[in-house]
């Protein structure tokens, strides 16, 4: 099958094309033919040689965390899915979404929304995971819950904006200046930019920061904490003294890392809400998997509002789906 794969880190222009052997599903796994997978900012960072989660010995790597497609094969222990089911998937770690198929475990599977087409919903795994645990782990957001969305008009950061604001929060999302129109649309009580916020000076408080890109320490943003308030990071680890003390007071304005897990209720829960209505995806653009590069180097850029979306055997129309 063909598989978008990178063979050393770098620039977009490492992502070539290769065929690799056909994945077979053994014990719990699911065989996917992939519609479509989402680009990510781990995509990204991975990519280029970030994050540290892959070395040289992982390589040839093929990105993309999450996918939407059709169950085409099952191993033994598979009871959840038959083929033909519609399904979309977190990945994890060891990513595989730009191919033809892709194995995943069961567990990281759920049927997807019947109401959007199965392209868009490989938009929604990952950034829409890690935004309702971001909202519903470390603390429960809910009706006047003031939360303050950093990087609101990247893929977690629009999610966040409109599931915090279905939760009933006030919502202030903070962007470049040119996003704030965006923001605002994403359903946002206050779009402010980034050039404009200072944590360490403000007098607002609110009770979550939510610092999506990841780009604030904690002694920067404890300042514009509440007393019970939260600094909920993306990034999965404590990475100075104060927060890891952040981390484990149980009193005071504290930090949290924010670790995506794979939990098919909470897919589940998202699938409702895009079902019923309530929760729009927030997409940007879709590529063909010919157009990764573009996907990549896009994502990369400064004009992305929300989620892009490479299509593999799914709608191959790409361009602008802003929404
Ligand atoms: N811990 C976990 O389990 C976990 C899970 C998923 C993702 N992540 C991490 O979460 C991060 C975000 O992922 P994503 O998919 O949402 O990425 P994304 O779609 O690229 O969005 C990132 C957003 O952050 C903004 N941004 C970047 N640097 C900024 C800065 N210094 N100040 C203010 N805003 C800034 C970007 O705005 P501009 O483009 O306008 O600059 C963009 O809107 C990635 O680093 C990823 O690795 C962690």
């Amino acid at each position: 099958m063909r598989a978008a794969r990178f063979h050393r880190f770098g620039s977009p222009e490492v992502l070539q094309f290769d065929t690799v052997p056909w994945p077979f599903p053994a014990r719990d796994e699911v065989l996917i033919r992939v519609a479509a997978s989402s680009v990510n900012g781990t995509d990204l960072r991975l990519r280029a040689g970030g994050l540290g989660l892959i070395g040289a010995s992982q390589l040839p790597f093929t990105p993309g965390f999450d996918v939407s497609g059709e169950v085409v094969d099952i191993g033994p222990q598979v009871t959840a899915f038959r083929p033909g089911d519609r399904v979309y998937a977190l990945l994890g770690h060891r990513g595989g979404g730009a191919a033809e198929d892709v194995i995943v475990s069961q567990r990281r599977v759920a049927i997807a929304p019947t109401q959007v087409p199965l392209v868009e919903a490989a938009a929604v795994p990952l950034s829409g995971l890690t935004a309702l645990q971001a909202l519903r782990g470390p603390v429960r957001v809910g009706r006047g819950t003031r939360v303050l969305v950093y990087g609101a008009a990247g893929g977690i950061g629009a999610f966040a904006v409109r599931l915090a604001r279905l939760f009933g929060a006030h919502v202030t999302g903070v962007a470049r200046p040119e996003k704030l129109a965006y923001v605002e649309a994403l359903g946002a009580d206050a779009a402010r930019s980034s050039a404009e916020v200072s944590l360490e000076t403000t007098d607002e408080r609110w009770d979550v920061i939510l610092d999506t890109p990841p780009a604030l320490r904690f002694h920067e943003a404890r300042q514009a904490l509440t007393a019970h308030g939260v600094l909920v990071s993306t990034r999965p680890f404590p990475s100075t003294p104060s927060e890891l003390l952040g981390a484990l007071r149980s009193t005071g304005p504290r930090f949290a890392a924010v670790r995506t897990a794979e939990r098919g209720l909470d897919l589940a829960f998202l699938t409702r809400l895009i079902d019923s209505g309530e929760l729009t995806i927030p997409l940007d653009r879709l590529f063909s998997l010919e157009q990764i590069r573009e996907a990549h180097a896009y994502l990369e850029g400064p004009d992305v509002r929300g989620k892009v979306v490479v299509t593999v055997s799914g709608d191959q129309e790409s361009g602008l789906r802003r929404g």
